[in-house]
């Protein structure tokens, strides 16, 4: 299950402090408890050596029941002081009109392949403070609070949070962001996606801290409440939800669902799926685990959401019917075209990616921007194992479909694309067209480039799926070295959205 791909990261080049062994870091780290609870904080010294002898081992023991007791109440404050949902707009614009599509790519609908591993995200069994690589914490916290400061210098001297929260690493594995930096990672890490297009708004990302939510229930509750808020009446918003983070001590939700809202796809007797071809197997599966398909199938069944935590196992959540947007689609001028009935949801909320910020891992932590027009029209209705609706549109648009030479393939898709900006634009639903939006990620490029930021891309993503050589995106070529913040598909969590498991815990 687990990737052992490490490539280059700024982060872990960083590194945070002197040299010092991680073994004598969590050999001292009971004593150094110990130490906190008489002499109160800033008392730690964790150079303390281990004695041996009868006395030690008592004393260890009670360390370590100290230790875990703090984890706890830790815990308990952290729900005292971030309870309930928070919207966070600290160091925002305004809230004003903001775009947000992605490049829908081979992979998959958004996919972005994770590249990298992060130390805190391995879903381990037997996870404790000391299965953690605390030096690599350390130096991608610190690298992040570095730009964290140097992006906000309004937040002040970096030195006595650096310390706090090297603290808070020695002794816990991991640390809690504030709201602040917890709001500037999710933006930078959108700024840091080498695949979207659309990242010229991405300070307006607006950023739903549920770090103190980890209950199934409860995280596929706040999922319907992101899907209405982003929604907006149309006027869809760029949102992120951020769930509860892996920590050593206890494992993160996870979404098993590619988006919250998905359609299923279901085998016929003559072999032809019904629905989404992607979704054929994660379909399969899901009623095996007792999920219920709608009496009459159809081509847009919406999956149930799947969440999965350590104590309840996978459980699905039907999606409330208010909750999913849809936008039926029509043509311009043909008026066959809505005899088709093809509709598609209105919110792309990407939810199986892990968001790593400085050393913390996000796994839960769905995000939306909106739609591109040929996300759905060139990909998910365009693709060949997808809903494929070429050459039936050629076909209702009398076109010699005999010779490829003809290009009726291409002449159908664009009379598709016409038909899912007009509807949505009909349906008062923000969409952009790739035209648009590549002069917006040149204008995106430009202003990285002012504020002497290097901007990641990747050219394979970021070209349109039709028409590349139209857009200016087409001509150039881009900065390849990742960066973090970033958001990442982990193998396993690719697998469960598309095959409906294992499950993450077992
Ligand atoms: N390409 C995906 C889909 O069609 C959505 C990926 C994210 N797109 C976005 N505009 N934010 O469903």
């Amino acid at each position: 299950m687990k990737t052992q791909r490490q490539e280059f990261c700024p982060a872990h080049t960083t590194p945070a402090d002197p040299p010092a062994t991680k073994n004598r870091r969590l050999l001292a780290l009971p004593l150094a408890v110990v130490g906190l609870a008489v002499a109160g904080p800033g008392a730690v010294d964790l150079g303390w050596y281990v004695p041996t002898g009868r006395a030690t081992v008592v004393l260890l023991g009670l360390s370590l029941a100290i230790f875990f007791l703090g984890v706890r109440i830790r815990a308990r404050h952290s729900v005292a002081v971030h309870a309930g949902e928070q919207l966070l707009q600290i160091g925002d614009r305004p809230w004003r009109k903001t775009r947000q599509v992605g490049r829908p790519g081979s992979p998959g609908p958004g996919r972005i392949r994770a590249t990298r591993r992060h130390p805190v995200s391995q879903p381990a069994p037997e996870r404790s403070p000391a299965n953690v690589d605390i030096e690599a914490v350390r130096a991608e916290a610190a690298a992040f609070l570095e730009l964290f400061r140097a992006e906000n210098p309004q937040a002040g001297s970096i030195g006595p949070r650096v310390a706090a929260v090297m603290r808070e690493i020695d002794l816990t594995g991991t640390y809690w962001h504030t709201p602040e930096e917890l709001a500037f990672g999710a933006r930078v890490a959108w700024r840091n996606n080498s695949r979207c297009i659309g990242r010229l708004y991405w300070r307006s990302l607006q950023v739903r801290d549920l770090r103190t939510v980890s209950n199934a229930g409860e995280v596929a509750g706040h999922c319907f409440d992101h899907l209405r808020a982003a929604h907006n009446g149309g006027k869809i918003r760029p949102m992120i939800s951020v769930f509860a983070p892996e920590t050593p001590y206890r494992s993160a939700p996870r979404i098993w669902s590619e988006q919250l809202v998905r359609y299923a796809g279901y085998e016929q007797p003559d072999g032809r799926v019904l629905g989404d071809p992607r979704y054929l197997t994660y379909t399969t599966e899901l009623i095996k685990r007792g999920w219920q398909p709608p009496e009459r199938p159809g081509a847009f069944d919406v999956l149930p959401l799947v969440v999965e935590t350590v104590e309840d196992g996978p459980r699905m959540f039907q999606l409330p019917e208010e909750a999913v947007h849809e936008v039926p689609l029509e043509h311009p001028e043909l008026p066959w075209f809505a005899d088709l009935g093809i509709r598609w949801h209105a919110v792309p909320v990407i939810s199986n990616f892990r968001l790593v910020i400085g050393g913390v891992s996000y796994p839960a932590a769905p995000f939306n921007g909106w739609y591109m027009g040929t996300e759905i029209g060139a990909r998910n209705l365009g693709d060949g194992d997808r809903y494929a609706l070429v050459p039936e549109v050629a076909e209702q648009l009398g076109l010699d479909t005999s010779d490829e030479a003809t290009l009726w393939r291409d002449r159908a898709l664009v009379e598709i694309n016409r038909a899912v900006l007009h509807s949505f634009k009909a349906n008062g639903v923000t969409i952009s067209d790739h035209h648009t939006e590549s002069h917006r990620f040149l204008i995106h490029l430009e202003r990285e480039e002012r504020a002497g930021r290097r901007c990641p891309a990747d050219w394979s993503w970021i070209v349109p799926p039709m028409s590349g050589s139209q857009t200016p995106v087409f001509h150039r070529y881009y900065d390849t070295e990742d960066r973090v913040p970033n958001f990442f598909a982990d193998d396993d969590a690719v697998r469960r959205g598309l095959q409906g498991g294992p499950p993450a815990f077992r």
